[in-house]
């Protein structure tokens, strides 16, 4: 393939770098340039020149964008997780998918538990009290929950929660996981299903791919089980928890809270999460250092020479 001549087309801006070295290497075309009402258009015009999609976690190759590009060869994910592109499409036209696991591993499982640390001690909540000059005014902030000890429950013990698995032993947290193919690990105790994990642990970790066996993968059931003193968290997909399931939960008090770092609807967060004291919330940031976002960039870059280690796991959707 002359590499020169390879037609790109990147979805939307995720990394300076990236694009510039894109623009540098390839044809790149960049598809937010087009208006909306002007992308069809821009498809028909470009299709027989754009080879490759890079695309990520929030709009990727889905159905319509693959159909109307016949000579496109690959998709290159600038996420780990692959849930936005249409894999039984791309694997009938041959269309090789790339994704970007291991470089983010560790700053993914470092905020599972950043979240459930600053869910279980309020450290936002404790943050905007001082900065609202309420400790001068009121006095000593509200008593939280300890967090070392805590029984800690992985929906998922692939490469991301294996490695919360292991920070949070250094806290003294027994781990629980639930994982469909069961694979044992004697440190570890496994429960046949998401509500016993649930019913065994404090505090639940969302950390599998996203597919339809998933999908609100914590649902009603589960997360009544979990109770009021059980915290979620989600760092794996939004559609992973049954969400107005979970904000009901919430603001009821039938759960004791969540930290969230990805949403049904993104960019779009439940404006009712706003006004509870229970919720940590962030903007779907797992893998948002600037050491990761580097090495991701790499990856896709790399994506273009022959296929590579990561290039072949990516289509098992692994995290
Ligand atoms: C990904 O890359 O799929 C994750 O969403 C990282 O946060």
């Amino acid at each position: 393939m002359a590499m020169e001549s390879l037609g790109v087309l990147l979805l939307h801006p995720m990394n300076a770098y990236l694009e510039q070295e894109l623009d540098r290497r390839f044809r790149l075309f960049r598809f937010w340039d087009s208006p909306p009402d002007g992308r069809a258009e821009f498809l028909r015009a470009n299709a027989s020149a754009i080879r490759a999609v890079v695309g990520n976690a929030g709009y990727n190759a889905d159905a319509a964008l693959i159909d109307a590009l016949p000579s496109l060869e690959i998709v290159a994910s600038f996420s780990v997780g692959i849930d936005r592109v249409d894999l039984p499409k791309c694997r009938e036209r041959g269309i090789r998918v790339t994704n970007t696991p291991d470089v983010l591993t560790d700053d993914v499982a470092d905020l599972a538990v950043g979240l459930a640390i600053a869910a279980l001690r309020k450290i936002p909540q404790a943050d905007r009290y001082v900065r609202a000059g309420l400790w001068k005014a009121k006095g000593d902030y509200t008593l939280t929950a300890r967090f070392s000890g805590k029984r800690v429950g992985i929906i998922g013990l692939g490469r991301i929660g294996l490695a919360i698995a292991t920070r949070v032993e250094a806290f003294d947290c027994p781990v629980n996981y639930y994982q469909r193919t069961k694979k044992d690990y004697p440190n570890y105790t496994y429960y046949p299903s998401v509500v016993e994990l649930a019913a065994n642990s404090d505090i639940l970790v969302v950390a599998c791919p996203l597919n339809e066996q998933t999908r609100h993968i914590v649902n009603r059931e589960v997360i009544e089980v979990l109770g009021p003193k059980g915290v979620l968290i989600n760092i794996g997909r939004g559609p992973h928890v049954d969400e107005p399931e979970l904000v009901s939960a919430l603001v009821e008090g039938r759960l004791g809270g969540a930290g969230l770092d990805v949403f049904e609807d993104e960019p779009n967060v439940p404006e009712a999460l706003f006004a509870l004291d229970n919720v940590v919330l962030v903007p779907h940031v797992g893998s948002g250092t600037h050491e990761t976002r580097q090495a991701m960039a790499d990856l896709v870059l790399d994506d273009y020479c022959p296929p590579r280690s990561h290039c072949s796991a990516s289509v098992s959707g692994q995290r």
